[in-house]
């Protein structure tokens, strides 16, 4: 069969029978679907060879490249020993191996680890730990959480009720118990001429404020450390969460720390919130743990927390499961990319391509249409002036055309692509978004 009939093939198959996640379906009447044939590094390929840079890391998960050697051979080991085995009254090497090294990974302080498959069901367990905890604590008033102005926390209704995105959450408030929201210490938000870290610092005051009132019935706050992604990479200072932690402290308030997108070096350091120099009591992980290869997720805490549910009545006990809990395959592939992220010096090493990719964008940063250029670690993000509503769909459309999958999000552009993207391809994404934006 020739490819480009492969190609239309896979297209009608999968408009019929695929219903596509955050797609309005019929938007595809005129949005061709991308069909993906193979994938190797940062490129992807269709069956006609065309290609397209994954600027985005297939939202957010690929951190090696695709088709990583070292994660394909510790999958195919993994293959010829256990795929997966119910973790209730069994374990196996690969969840504790996994489980010792993430508790390593925050200094031995976050030693105690559950696991789920998804980011959502990691801010699902998250929540639901510190609100048992508070009520095996003799603290059953503590129900309510508290979420920044922006945040995004997944889309299960436990996770959408903490998440303040419009365009996902609107039609779903009926069936959302209420959660209360302090405003995000989002820098472009800012006063003229009021820095990062002030801004911060009076957002930090509204906390505050917030938490004097409301402690008494407020189990925890949950946060995006350093980038807010789904409201359109919102970037901030490190000082809100030092205080936001010592905020939570005071009142008696659980900080959940959701890195479920900007964890495994995002930032620029393996986990957001060691910038501010403090240990959350929930850890939410998911996206980059397995390379982008699996979904896994996990949610890390504390020996306080997990004493507080060890006892002789099964009911204290944390009785959530999922199926699929640290499945073999998933935790060999988080292995695997914690092997590279030793091995290779991954932290060191993108500080030096952070700050490459940063040179070659001087040019978008300084284009007239462009505003707030900014970057956190292998993260850059920057709005564009355009009046209509119809530029992300023409931009999206125009970065295919140009060999670049790019996802805006309204006006927002942003570049989020796999740790391994060369200095060619780094200079290839800037150079071709700079065509883009005067194209348009
Ligand atoms: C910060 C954050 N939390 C939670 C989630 C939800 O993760 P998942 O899509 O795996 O459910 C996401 C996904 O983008 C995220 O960025």
């Amino acid at each position: 069969m020739q490819t480009s009939t492969r190609n239309e093939l896979l297209l009608k198959r999968s408009l019929s029978a695929v219903w596509h996640p955050c797609t309005q379906m019929k938007q595809h009447e005129t949005l061709p679907l991308i069909p993906v044939a193979r994938a190797k590094g940062c490129w992807l390929y269709d069956f006609d060879g065309h290609r397209y840079l994954d600027a985005v890391s297939s939202w957010w998960v690929n951190l090696f490249g695709h088709g990583n050697p070292r994660i394909n051979a510790a999958l195919t080991d993994q293959l010829a020993q256990l795929e997966h085995v119910i973790l209730a009254g069994f374990t196996h090497e690969p969840v504790v191996a996994l489980s010792e090294r993430l508790s390593q990974l925050t200094g031995g302080r976050l030693g105690h680890c559950f696991y789920a498959s998804d980011g959502a069901a990691a801010t699902e367990i998250a929540l639901k730990m510190s609100f048992h905890y508070w009520r095996n604590s003799g603290r059953p008033e503590k129900t309510q959480f508290v979420s920044l102005a922006g945040s995004y926390h997944g889309e299960t209704l436990g996770a959408l009720a903490v998440t303040d995105v419009a365009l996902f959450r609107d039609t779903y408030a009926p069936l959302l118990r209420t959660s209360a929201r302090v405003p995000s210490p989002d820098w472009r938000l800012a006063e003229q001429g009021e820095s990062a870290r002030g801004f911060a610092i009076r957002c930090a005051d509204a906390l505050e404020q917030y938490l004097q009132q409301h402690h008494a019935s407020t189990a925890a706050l949950i946060v995006e450390p350093l980038v807010q992604g789904a409201v359109g990479m919102a970037m901030y200072d490190a000082e809100y969460l030092r205080r936001a932690r010592a905020l939570c402290d005071r009142y008696s308030v659980h900080l959940i720390a959701d890195e479920i997108m900007v964890g495994f070096g995002r930032t620029g350091t393996m986990f957001a919130h060691e910038q501010a120099g403090i240990t959350p009591d929930f850890l939410c992980l998911s996206k980059g743990i397995t390379g982008g290869y699996l979904p896994l997720s996990v949610v890390l805490t504390t020996d306080t927390v997990y004493q507080a549910f060890y006892n002789d009545d099964a009911a204290r006990g944390f009785l959530h499961s999922h199926s699929y809990t640290g499945n073999a395959l998933a935790c060999r592939a988080a292995l695997a990319t914690l092997d590279i992220f030793a091995q290779d010096g991954v932290i060191e090493a993108n500080r030096a391509r952070s700050a490459h990719l940063s040179e070659a964008a001087s040019a978008l940063a300084s284009h007239p249409r462009v505003k707030n250029f900014r970057n956190t670690g292998m993260i850059w993000a920057f709005e564009v002036a355009a009046e209509d509503a119809g530029f992300p769909r023409r931009f999206y459309q125009q970065a295919l055309a140009r060999e670049l999958l790019l996802r805006p999000i309204g006006n927002t552009i942003y570049f989020m692509p796999p740790y391994v993207i060369s200095r060619d391809e780094a200079e290839l994404l800037v150079n071709r978004t700079l065509g883009i934006i005067d194209a348009i």
